[in-house]
């Protein structure tokens, strides 16, 4: 079975009104339940959280390596820019796991473009909107299904 975790950084809770220019309109609710339906359909397991509390992201992570989770959506948010406690949080679990952004944050200020999550990531998609976290459960699901895990 694949059980995804979806895992929302800080500030995420306030989208749909939080600046819709680079974030879309679309709540987190709404990105939820489309996603709820993808997963139905393809018989995935989802668990799907938001936390504004480095230290909870953390914990969630090392929670997940013994709950089942086989594989991870991270949208870190800020924290993309700035941890190295989730980052590592990440690479101790050795569940694989995709980097998703809204934006496209090469578009935007020079501090975006520095991400602690690229380069251990399995894929990273940023800029398609909340599309991205559709294209990450479909990417993540061919993954798991595949027997390929190079
Ligand atoms: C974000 C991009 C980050 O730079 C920013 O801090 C966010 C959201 C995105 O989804 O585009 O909060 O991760």
């Amino acid at each position: 079975m694949a059980n995804f975790l979806v895992l929302n950084g800080p500030n995420l809770n306030l989208l749909g009104t939080r600046e819709p220019s680079h974030y879309g309109t679309e709540s987190l609710d709404q990105i939820e339940a489309s996603l709820r339906q993808l997963a139905k359909q393809d018989g995935a397991h989802l668990a799907f959280e938001q936390s504004n509390a480095e230290h909870l992201i953390v914990d969630r992570i090392h929670a997940a390596a013994t709950d089942g989770t086989n594989f991870i959506i991270i949208n870190p948010a800020a924290f993309t820019h700035t941890s190295v406690a989730i980052r590592d949080a990440l690479l101790a679990v050795a569940i694989p796991f995709i980097e998703v952004h809204l934006s496209n944050v090469y578009k935007r200020e020079a501090f975006r473009h520095k991400s602690y999550f690229s380069d251990v990531a399995l894929g990273v998609i940023s800029g398609l909107g909340s599309v991205g976290y559709e294209a990450a459960f479909m990417a993540g699901l061919r993954y798991l299904k595949s027997g390929d895990k190079s």
